[in-house]
């Protein structure tokens, strides 16, 4: 199932939220949009459903211009971040209510329902009423009423940003499962890099209107096209120093991750703060009272502390654009 956005655009009044998206999706993939608060990520699904329709632009699937479709027609399921449940219903009845839509018999309702309830493990809710159930178990209902109506392929908008920290960490692994089991394409909005890392086969960045990245994460991480990904993509952004740090031309920045560094002896840096995750400590620094920098380090230091680091790897940039 392939889908193609072909220079997708749409604005609201004046203000321009998607700026002419032309994306291919393969057949299968986990393909996550991610990008900060507010850039049009809702709004790129919408369209994507049918719920809103773009300016201007085209969307394909398996070479079928579904642009002017309605989106009953289009046979797509969509997960929204507050799930959409049908309140004082049972989860049966909220996983059965799209069948029963389509008029399917009795028997063959229940044995869809039965067959992906097992799948996302709610068979033993499946008599509760949905306001009864966790918030982990509500989105494992809105997933399950998703897949019983085998949609050609699926849009998830946040499902997890209802979860405390360690249920979303689970039902990622669960999702990544299902995905896999079921074979089909998910199309997937978050603005939590660490999600879009940990889910993706690949991530679409998308800033200003466009997918000013697309790429597998590990690439990502590594050779971020511009510096604005550089610095949204990582548990910390990215460091950045004039190129004549390090011996080059000082019209270039060179960027480096934290863990590309080594202390020791090099670069001279002034301890602002230090921070602790698990086994790995952190310094805060500002290089010759400007350049703020990150350093993983070994040892605790107290702040106003002179330290010295090695830059071990790093990219080029010039004008905020990778330049090789
Ligand atoms: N129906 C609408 N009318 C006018 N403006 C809208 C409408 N829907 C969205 N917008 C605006 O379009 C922009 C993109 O909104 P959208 O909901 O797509 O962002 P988002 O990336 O999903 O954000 P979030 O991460 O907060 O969910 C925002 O500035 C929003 O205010
Ligand atoms: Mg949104």
């Amino acid at each position: 199932m392939t889908i193609q956005l072909i220079d997708i655009t749409k604005s609201y009044g004046n203000h321009v939220v998607l700026n002419g998206i032309t994306q291919e999706i393969e057949d299968g993939e986990f393909f996550v949009i991610l990008g900060p608060s507010g850039e049009g990520k809702s709004t790129l699904l919408k369209v994507i459903a049918g719920i809103e329709r773009p300016d201007k632009g085209k969307i394909i699937v398996n070479g079928k211009d579904m642009t002017n479709l309605p989106p009953e027609k289009r046979n797509i399921a969509m997960v929204f971040q507050n799930y959409a449940l049908y309140p004082n219903m049972s989860v049966y009845d909220n996983i059965a209510f799209p069948l029963k839509m389509r008029k399917m018999k009795k028997e063959e309702i229940k044995e869809r329902v039965m067959r992906v309830a097992k799948l996302l493990g709610i068979q033993d809710i499946l008599d509760k009423n949905v306001l009864k159930i966790s918030g982990g178990q509500q989105q494992r209902v809105a997933i399950a009423r998703a897949l019983v109506r085998d949609p050609v392929f699926f849009l998830l908008d946040e499902p997890l940003s209802n979860l405390d920290a360690r249920t979303r960490f689970v039902a990622r692994g669960e999702l990544k499962r299902i995905q896999k089991e079921v074979g089909k394409t998910f199309i997937y909005v978050t603005h939590d890099q660490k999600e879009a890392m940990s889910l993706a086969t690949r991530i679409a960045v998308l800033h200003k209107g466009k997918f000013e990245q697309v790429g597998k994460p590990l690439d990502l991480y590594e050779y971020p096209k511009t510096k604005w990904v550089a610095q949204f993509i990582g548990d910390f952004p990215m460091n950045f120093l004039p190129g004549n740090y390090i011996g080059e031309d000082p019209n270039v920045e060179v960027g480096f991750r934290p863990e590309w560094t080594e202390l020791g002896s090099g670069i001279k840096a002034v301890v602002d703060s230090m921070e602790a995750f698990g086994e790995s400590l952190y310094l805060f620094c500002t290089v010759d009272e400007k350049f703020k920098v990150i350093l993983p380090s070994k040892e605790w230091h107290d702040v106003g502390d002179v330290v010295k680091f090695e830059i071990k790897k790093y990219r080029k940039y010039k004008d905020g654009v990778l330049s090789e």
